[in-house]
C-alpha cells in the first residue's frame, strides 16, 4: 500500500501490538487517544477512527472529525455506532463478524452448562466453605439431553449455537425477531432453552419482554449473550426471584456495566462480564480485521468486512 502522505488513524484503544505493527504503523500515522481529552485533540486528524463497542460514536463525535472515512468497530454489533450520521458523512463502518461466530457460539454453550448444572452456585458454595459432604439432593441441576432449545435470531452465531446444541442432543428450533406474535408465542411456550442472538436495534429493544416471559416453561433456562437491551432485565429479574424459570445466564446487561443488586443477588443465575469474543485466538482475528479493514477502506479497496457500502 502506497500513500500520498500517511493517513491518520485515531485508536481509542490499543487493541492489539502486533497487528497494530503490522498493518497500521507502516501504512499510517497512529494515535493512541485513550482518554476523552486525547480523543477530542485527535478526532480533527482522523482519516480512519477504531473503536471500542463501549465507545458511543455519536452524530456530535462524528462532526468532530472532518476527515473521517471510516470507522473500524473492533465488534461485529455496531449498536453503538450512529449508523444514519455515517451514511450522510459518506463514512465507512468495518467491524469483526465470523472471526467471533465459535467463540460466542461456545460461550453460550459454556453458560448453558453453567446454568444447568448450577455450577456457579456450586463454586460459591465451595468457595465459602458450605460444602459439607456429598448428599443426593445437593444441587440438582438439569439435563440437557432431549430438552428443546430455540435459537431467537438466524444470523451467523444463532446458527452455529445451534449446531452445537443439536450435539448435545437437544432439539433445536429457531425463531426471528420479526416473525409473527402467532408464531413467536407458540415458540416461547415451548422453549426449555432460549438462547439469545439478535441484534441491538430500535425493533429488538426488549424483544424478551414481561409478556414473553412468561410463556416459558417453568423449567425454562434464558441465554443472552447478545445485547443487553434485548431483553426486559428488571422483568427477568423477576421471572428469576419468583422462580417462574428455573435459571438464566447473562453474559452482557442492559444497563453494561452495571449490574443490579437484585440480579446479584440471585443464587439462579450465571453472570459473565461479555466475554463472547475473548479467547486469545478470536481477539487477535477481530485485530486484524479492523486494522486491515481501516487500512482498506483508507487504500480505496473494499474489505471483507465493510457494513455499509
Ligand atoms: C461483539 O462483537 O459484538 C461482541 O459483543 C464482542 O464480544
Amino acid at each position: 500500500m502506497k500513500y500520498m502522505t500517511k493517513p491518520t488513524v485515531v485508536l481509542t484503544y490499543p487493541i492489539n501490538q502486533k497487528s497494530i505493527d503490522k498493518n497500521l504503523k507502516p501504512f499510517a500515522n497512529v494515535i493512541i487517544a485513550d482518554s476523552k481529552t486525547k480523543l477530542d485533540k485527535a478526532l480533527p486528524k482522523a482519516d480512519g477512527l477504531i473503536t471500542l463497542l463501549a465507545d458511543k460514536i455519536t452524530a456530535e463525535l462524528i462532526s468532530k472529525a472532518p476527515k473521517l472515512r471510516v470507522i473500524g468497530n473492533y465488534a461485529v454489533g455496531v449498536d453503538n455506532i450512529d449508523l444514519k450520521s455515517c451514511k450522510k458523512r459518506n463514512i465507512a463502518v468495518v467491524n469483526t463478524p465470523r472471526v467471533l461466530t465459535r467463540a460466542t457460539a461456545e460461550l453460550a454453550v459454556s453458560l448453558l452448562f453453567a446454568a444447568a448444572r448450577r455450577i456457579t452456585e456450586g463454586d460459591r458454595m465451595c468457595r465459602a466453605g458450605k460444602f459439607k459432604g456429598w448428599k443426593p439432593e445437593l444441587l440438582q441441576g438439569i439435563r440437557l439431553e432431549g430438552r428443546h432449545s430455540l435459537i431467537v435470531g438466524t444470523g451467523r452465531i444463532g446458527n452455529e449455537t445451534g449446531k452445537l446444541f443439536k450435539a448435545l442432543g437437544m432439539s433445536v428450533d429457531y425463531v426471528r425477531s420479526n416473525d409473527s406474535k402467532h408464531v413467536i408465542k407458540n415458540k416461547l411456550k415451548k422453549a426449555q432453552i432460549l438462547s439469545l442472538h439478535l441484534p441491538l436495534t430500535p425493533e429488538t429493544h426488549h424483544w424478551l419482554n414481561k409478556s414473553r416471559i412468561k410463556l416459558l416453561p417453568h423449567d425454562a433456562i434464558v441465554i443472552n449473550t447478545a445485547r443487553g437491551p434485548v431483553v426486559d432485565e428488571d422483568a427477568l429479574i423477576d421471572a428469576l426471584k419468583n422462580k417462574k424459570i428455573f435459571a438464566a445466564a447473562f453474559d452482557v446487561y442492559e444497563r453494561e456495566p452495571s449490574i443490579p443488586i437484585s440480579l446479584r443477588k440471585l443464587q439462579n443465575v450465571v453472570l459473565s462480564p461479555h466475554l463472547g469474543s475473548a479467547t486469545v485466538e478470536t481477539r487477535k482475528e477481530m485485530a486484524d480485521a479492523v486494522t486491515t479493514g481501516v487500512m482498506a477502506v483508507l487504500s480505496g479497496k473494499k474489505p471483507w468486512n465493510l457494513l455499509n457500502h
